[in-house]
C-alpha cells in the first residue's frame, strides 16, 4: 500500500504503483529508493528547507499563515497569497483556497 502524498497522489501513485509491481516481481525499480520508507531524511534540501522557515518566520509582514505562522508572499500572476512553507494559498479578500491551513485569512 502507498500513501501520504499530501496532494501529489495522482502523480506519485503512478509511480508507486510501478515500484510495488516491480517488487513484487523481484524487478529493480530506479525509483525504489527516493520512495522507501527506510530512506535517510537527512539531505541538504532539508537544512534549506529549514532555513526558509526560520526566515519567512521572521520576516516582519501583516500577512500571516493561519497554519504555523509563515509570511505570507503575494502571487501577483494567481492573484493570490501563497505560504511557501507548506503550500497553503488564500484568495485576495483572505479565503482559503487551499490547505492544510483550515481557515481564511484575518485581514
Ligand atoms: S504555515 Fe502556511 S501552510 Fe503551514
Amino acid at each position: 500500500m502507498a500513501t501520504g502524498f499530501n496532494k501529489w497522489g495522482m502523480t506519485t501513485v503512478i509511480v508507486s504503483a510501478m515500484i510495488l509491481s516491480d517488487l513484487v516481481q523481484c524487478k529493480t525499480n530506479p525509483y525504489a529508493d527516493v520512495f522507501s520508507p527506510s530512506r535517510s531524511m537527512l539531505r541538504p534540501q532539508l537544512a534549506v528547507n529549514g532555513w526558509e522557515a526560520i526566515v519567512s518566520l521572521l520576516t516582519p509582514t501583516t500577512r500571516r499563515c493561519p497554519h504555523l505562522g509563515c509570511a505570507l508572499k503575494w502571487n501577483p500572476q494567481e492573484h493570490t497569497w501563497d505560504c511557501p512553507c507548506h503550500g497553503s494559498r488564500f484568495a485576495e479578500d483572505g479565503k482559503r483556497i487551499d490547505g492544510p491551513a483550515t481557515g481564511d485569512l484575518k485581514l
